[in-house]
């Protein structure tokens, strides 16, 4: 199976998603693949069995969200320096977002730029971070504050990997499907309440419709000057979250999920969503065990944290809000008090 992410104005830069057709992956240039001790332990050996190159590299990062930082950025750049990488050459992300984002922010910079490739492992990353060239690090100031958009020249998205993901990883990555699935595909949706994600050709057929999804998005607005922004529904809230739990509590797309469900609150005061949806949503996401709830210690300081979040702009809040199950809308303007009264509910 393929998804094509086709670009506007500048084809040259389109590219596939090949699911499930990694065979041999063959390239007359060097290759430095970027990976973590994690991936590299469990399926390493088997990915460079596929990989035939003029040169192939390695580097093993440490893992975790807390080495996305300018530190491992540097190692990567100094791999490639030290194994003199040139403008033909290419990097291969394996991993999952953490190292999908870092290693496309270091492809992008490397002399300028070189191609990557992404092979995500991690079911997020399938389903969202590995396509659409956004990539970056995180620094003192808050989370991928510092990076580029750089699209890879090819994302290879295997289910094999997944078999070793912990399954609360596999949850988080579920959350996203349902973020896409609410906003833009009400028949994704119904399907997705009656299919089981545990079974592994609905998984595929829930990866590939995802995909399909993000690329028809990216396609339509690479550089998130509008649509691409109804992809953040949830995210103003987990990045307050996450940020307010030193991200240490919950995964991003736990964060995600509760995020999605103080969203539709919010909806809901607007008379976007019914709270029979609302309903419908919310249970989706528990069957996942996924958390749905955060307690707000102080619902001024939750909200004033909403101007950190690099999506605010000129000290106004855009808001991604489901309208009923399958549209999306963006408001900015919400008053104060509206914002503040949605947070209270979603607080009981
Ligand atoms: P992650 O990269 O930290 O991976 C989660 C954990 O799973 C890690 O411990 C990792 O080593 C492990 N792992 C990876 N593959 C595995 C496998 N096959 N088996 C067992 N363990 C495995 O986190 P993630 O959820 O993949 O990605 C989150 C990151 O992605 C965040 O930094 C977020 O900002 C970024 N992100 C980027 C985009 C984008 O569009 N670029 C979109 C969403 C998220
Ligand atoms: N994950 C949001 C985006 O790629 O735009």
């Amino acid at each position: 199976m393929q998804v094509n992410v086709v670009l506007n104005k500048n084809t040259s830069k389109d590219y596939s998603v090949h699911i499930d057709t990694l065979e041999k992956l063959v390239f007359d240039t060097k290759v430095l693949i970027v990976t973590n001790t994690t991936v590299a332990a469990l399926h390493l050996e088997m990915l460079k069995t596929r990989i035939s190159a003029k040169e192939l590299h390695t580097i093993i990062l440490p893992d975790g969200e807390m080495y996305k930082n300018f530190e491992s950025l540097n190692l990567i750049l100094n791999a490639c320096f030290e194994h003199r990488l040139d403008r033909q050459s290419l990097l291969i992300a394996f991993g999952g977002g953490v190292i999908g984002d870092m290693t496309g922010f270091a492809a992008s910079i490397y002399q300028r730029g070189i191609n990557f490739i992404q092979i995500p492992t991690t079911l997020l990353a399938q389903v969202d971070a590995s396509v659409g060239g956004k990539t970056g690090i995180n620094n003192s100031y808050g989370k991928n504050l510092i990076g580029s958009f750089w699209q890879p020249r090819a994302v290879y998205c295997e289910s094999a990997f997944l078999k070793t993901l912990p399954k609360r990883e596999f949850a988080a990555g579920v959350a996203e499907i349902i973020k896409m699935a609410v906003t833009f595909d009400k028949n994704f949706f119904e399907w997705l309440e009656t299919h089981d994600l545990s079974d592994e050709a609905n998984l595929k057929s829930a990866i590939y419709k995802s995909i399909a999804i993000k690329a028809d998005v990216v396609s339509q607005d690479e550089t998130e000057k509008g649509i691409r922004a109804v992809l953040n529904y949830g995210h103003t809230f987990a990045h307050v979250i996450e940020n307010q739990t030193q991200y240490s509590t919950y995964l991003h797309g736990e964060a995600v999920a509760i995020g999605i469900v103080m969203a539709n609150t919010l909806a809901q005061k607007l008379g976007l969503l019914s709270a029979e949806d609302a309903e419908r949503i919310q249970t989706l996401l528990k069957r996942y065990e996924l958390p749905t709830h955060y307690k707000i210690d102080s619902l001024e300081r939750f909200y004033d944290a909403f101007f950190l979040d690099k999506k605010s702009a000129n000290d106004k809040i855009t808001f991604i809000l489901a309208e009923g199950i399958g549209g999306n809308d963006m408001r900015s303007g919400i008053p104060k008090e509206v914002v503040l009264e949605a947070l209270g509910d979603a607080n009981v």
